[in-house]
């Protein structure tokens, strides 16, 4: 992990609890991809990128949808992404979905 890494996945992280905690709901594209920008300080940024983190690209809709359901509900093992899924409505991990989804698996 570069000294970079860690700073930049901590903003992301507060980002996103602080996107959580003011109650509002993601309903615009451009607001889908302010959500999902808060992904990319672990998750590459754009499709066909390699590297360590799970690639959600590669995913289909209903895979990211069931993986971070189950990450809310604690129904599958996680280091981080059960605390970040908690900060997330339906709605909104519906809109992650379709934004990083792929149509087929
Ligand atoms: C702090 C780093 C970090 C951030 C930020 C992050 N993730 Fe993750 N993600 C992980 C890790 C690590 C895993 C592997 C499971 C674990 O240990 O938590 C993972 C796994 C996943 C998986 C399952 C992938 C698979 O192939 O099983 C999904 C879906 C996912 N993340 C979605 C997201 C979404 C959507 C966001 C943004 C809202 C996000 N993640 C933000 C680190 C992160």
């Amino acid at each position: 992990m570069t000294t970079l890494t860690w700073p930049l996945m901590l903003t992301c992280t507060l980002w996103t609890a602080w996107a959580a905690a003011d109650g509002k709901e993601a309903d615009s594209a451009i607001e889908t991809s302010l959500l999902a920008g808060s992904c990319y300080g672990c998750h590459a940024a754009t499709r066909g990128q390699q590297g360590v983190m799970p690639d959600l690209w590669q995913l289909s809709v209903e895979q990211v949808s069931a993986r971070l359901t189950d990450y809310q509900r604690g129904d599958r093992e996680a280091t981080v992404m059960s605390r970040i899924a908690s900060g997330y409505s339906e709605r909104e991990i519906e809109r992650l979905a379709n934004y990083f989804g792929r149509a087929t698996p």
